[in-house]
């Protein structure tokens, strides 16, 4: 259904500006988009990308930066020009001024048409972990405890998960135009009926999609079991007035 979505938004308007997620949620996402482009034959030669999010200090070579991932599962999958896809500068040199850097990049591309979010058990979207602001743009961030031992199994050993990451902010990510939330799996329930059903507050980043007028939300009955409004959330999915109207 993701995939379905944007393949056909990109169909409609070739220059797409597609937010990419890194995670394990939006992998089989990704895998879909490439069997889509490739069936139905879609130009995706002006389609722009770009990252949530990418660690501090890390090698662009290594294969768990964000650039490598993200090269990996949507540019060389897709099959997006590299000179079009854009993940923020890990250099430890220029951190100060990456967040800018990439604030501009956005707003030169015209902003992002759709975001696509995974969700961290503490609330987190990109790597804006509790605490952060709700206007916040792209800067460096301290990651939890919490998201070091989720990221470890990334790496040899929790020691060399990096601490320190730079993300687009949420006031970033609530200036894309349509906002994609995925999660599957019971330890997402909790992060999720708080993002879709609980007070809007930094202590729970997801919680400030509330805050977008377009958001779509998927997520399977795990990632959803807590969710307290859910039946009405299936009458209006039944009940719909078109794929237009999502
Ligand atoms: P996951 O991470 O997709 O690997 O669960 C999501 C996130 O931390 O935002």
């Amino acid at each position: 259904m993701a995939a379905r979505t944007i393949v056909d938004a990109i169909k409609a308007n070739p220059e797409f500006v597609l937010g990419v997620a890194t995670g394990s949620t939006p992998i089989k996402v990704y895998a879909e988009i490439a069997k889509l482009v490739k069936a139905e034959n879609v130009d995706v030669s002006k389609v722009k990308a770009f990252a949530l999010d990418e660690y501090v200090g890390i090698s662009k070579d290594h294969p768990e930066s964000y650039y490598q991932v993200i090269k990996v599962n949507v540019t060389d999958q897709i099959g997006l020009r590299p000179e079009n896809v854009n993940t923020p500068s890990p250099d430890i040199k220029t951190v100060a001024t990456a967040g800018a850097d990439y604030e501009a990049k956005i707003k030169a591309a015209g902003g992002v048409d759709l975001q696509i979010l995974g969700i961290g058990r503490d609330g987190h979207v990109g790597f804006n972990e509790p605490g952060s602001s709700l206007a916040s743009s792209t800067r460096i961030k301290t990651l939890t405890q919490e998201t070091l031992e989720d990221n470890a199994r990334f790496f040899d050993s929790i020691d060399d998960v990096p601490k320190h990451c730079i993300t687009q902010g949420i006031g970033t990510i609530l200036r894309a135009k349509h906002l994609l939330l995925l999660a599957f799996g019971e330890s997402k329930a909790e992060a999720i009926a708080g993002a879709l059903e609980g007070a809007v507050t930094s202590s729970l980043p997801g919680s400030a999609v509330q805050l977008h007028p377009h958001v779509t939300a998927i997520v399977d009955p795990a990632a959803g079991s807590k969710l307290k409004n859910l039946e009405y959330y299936k009458w209006v999915y039944e009940n719909k007035p078109s794929w237009d109207a999502i």
